[in-house]
């Protein structure tokens, strides 16, 4: 589907669907000439998903559909009503629709940069249909999308939208693909294509000779008990002007994870393709660097590998040394997504010397638990990064919550016969805090970091029209071009 933006003073030209949003108790504003039954317009109040779908009686539109966005709404409205509309499109079998914003909505609604944007990724994110596992894909009638809205910084609003909502739609695809099409060497193929989207932008992929040469004991460890071999990806893009900061973005690529010798039961099992959206979420914002600046370096490092159970596998009890040399005895396999991300901080802290490092793994089945599907678990070294990641997860749709870095799960994974276990010890709880002051260790003191714990919201949460219900959520990618964009 392509987009265009267009200015709403413009004459209507002729549409199929003309789609118009209003908060709650407004009239909707008509464009000039379109008219609709007096009871169409009578029963619409505007009232949050209260949507009307009528056939036009006059002007140049052949239907309306009105969106109801509810009292005080904002981005979040408006892209479930962009979604909405697209939706309708596809439904009624059209080949193209149009979504008009007035200059007065748009003032009241965030401005008008802020507005376009958010319609552009609500229609683009809910035209979404995954169809990589099928052999004759069903190709949509629904081709063209116009946005139309308030003077030239809606326009660029709707462009930044599109390559927002492109960008949570290719990491969506590659959370969807199955295990065996997505592997470490699949992924590592796709991010080296992401570099030939733009000369800002460079790939080095590392095997598992560079990986022996560096000492990456604990990521080789994991991937010991597969036949697919390990990669670690670096991405870097690097801004037209000379960046004021350097960012490391790392993404927990676990292409299936079956638990390993600490077996999964089956049920669900496949979800565990899931495990890569960490590594979805980096690659996703790549997608978006290919086609918008942010005035900072960015560095993606994604650890991939599989943990799969065969006779070369590590063992429980098994004790392996990670690339700053730490030993760490492995209790259980299951707990590999700590033991892949060590190295790749390692990797971070040594090699890219960032000023902040972010992480974004599905680590624990604890923090569905604790959070649900909605909102992210977020650790943070510092409280400005604690409320950059806060402001940003508002502003997309993509909420993170604070947890604490207790000391005492720091405590509690030393002990052992090695230096750390990788697992905390039954009686201590809080799961994804130990998970979390496992990886603290590798990033260490120095540079400003935060982990998020994406293990709930990465796939199956609630649909919310643009995104959630079954499938990956894309998760992250908005969220961390949202935190960049506003760095200075
Ligand atoms: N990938 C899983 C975490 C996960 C579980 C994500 C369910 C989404 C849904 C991770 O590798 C894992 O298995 N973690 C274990 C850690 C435990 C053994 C300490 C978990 O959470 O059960
Ligand atoms: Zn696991
Ligand atoms: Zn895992």
């Amino acid at each position: 589907m392509k987009i265009t933006a267009l200015d709403s003073s413009k004459a209507l030209t002729s549409t199929p669907l003309l789609a118009i949003c209003a908060a709650k108790g407004e009239s909707p504003v008509l464009p000039k000439g379109v008219k609709v039954s007096a009871s169409a317009e009578k029963d619409f109040k505007g009232s949050a998903r209260k949507d009307r779908l009528t056939d036009a009686t006059g002007g140049a539109a052949e239907r309306v559909l009105f969106l109801g966005l509810g009292e005080n709404p904002g981005a979040e409205e408006l892209r479930q009503a962009a979604a909405r509309a697209v939706k309708a499109a596809k439904a009624q079998g059209l080949g193209a629709v149009r979504i008009q914003l007035s200059s007065t909505s748009a003032e009241a609604w965030g401005g008008a940069a802020a507005c376009g944007v958010a319609l552009a990724e609500g229609a683009v994110m809910g035209a979404y249909i995954y169809t990589g596992g099928k052999s004759k894909p069903a190709v949509s009638k629904l081709t063209r999308c116009v946005i139309a809205g308030p003077g030239a910084k809606f326009r660029a609003g709707v462009r930044e939208g599109v390559s927002l909502g492109e960008a949570n739609l290719y990491a969506r695809d590659l959370q969807n693909f199955a295990g065996n099409q997505l592997t470490p060497r699949a992924l590592a193929a796709s991010a080296k294509k992401l570099a030939t989207r733009s000369a800002q932008i460079t790939c080095r992929v590392h095997d598992e000779a560079a990986m022996k040469k560096m000492g990456m004991g604990l990521l080789l460890g994991v991937s010991r008990g597969s036949i697919e071999p390990a990669r670690l990806i670096h991405l870097v893009y690097k801004p037209r002007k000379k960046a004021k900061k350097r960012i490391a973005l790392v993404g927990k690529g676990l292409t299936f994870d079956a638990g390993g010798i600490s077996l999964k039961p089956s049920g669900k099992m496949d979800e565990m393709r899931y495990d890569m959206s960490g590594s979805a979420a980096v690659l996703g914002v790549f997608h978006a660097l290919a086609s918008m600046d942010v005035p900072v370096e960015v560095h993606g490092v994604v650890p991939s590998s599989e943990n799969l159970a065969d006779g070369m596998a590590t063992k429980p009890g098994d004790i392996h040394t990670a690339m700053d040399g730490t030993t760490v005895e492995i209790l259980n396999t299951d707990a590999e997504g700590r033991l892949i991300l060590g190295d790749a901080l390692c990797y971070v802290r040594k090699r890219i010397k960032p000023d902040t490092a972010i992480d974004l793994a599905t680590l624990t089945g604890s923090v569905v638990v604790g959070l649900g599907h909605e909102i992210s678990g977020m650790y943070t070294t510092t409280d400005e990064l604690r409320d950059r990641l806060s402001a940003a997860g508002e502003a997309t749709g993509e909420a993170v919550w604070p947890l604490p870095l207790l000391d005492g799960h720091m405590k509690n994974l030393r002990g052992g016969p090695a230096d750390l276990r990788n697992i905390n010890q039954p009686n201590i709880g809080g799961g994804s805090i130990a998970g979390a002051q496992f990886l603290r260790h590798f990033i260490g003191d120095e540079i400003e970091w935060s982990h998020l714990d994406i293990a709930g919201t990465a796939w199956g949460s609630v649909a919310r029209d643009y995104v959630g219900g079954r499938g990956g959520t894309g998760v992250g990618t908005r969220l961390l071009m949202e935190y960049l964009g506003a760095l200075k």
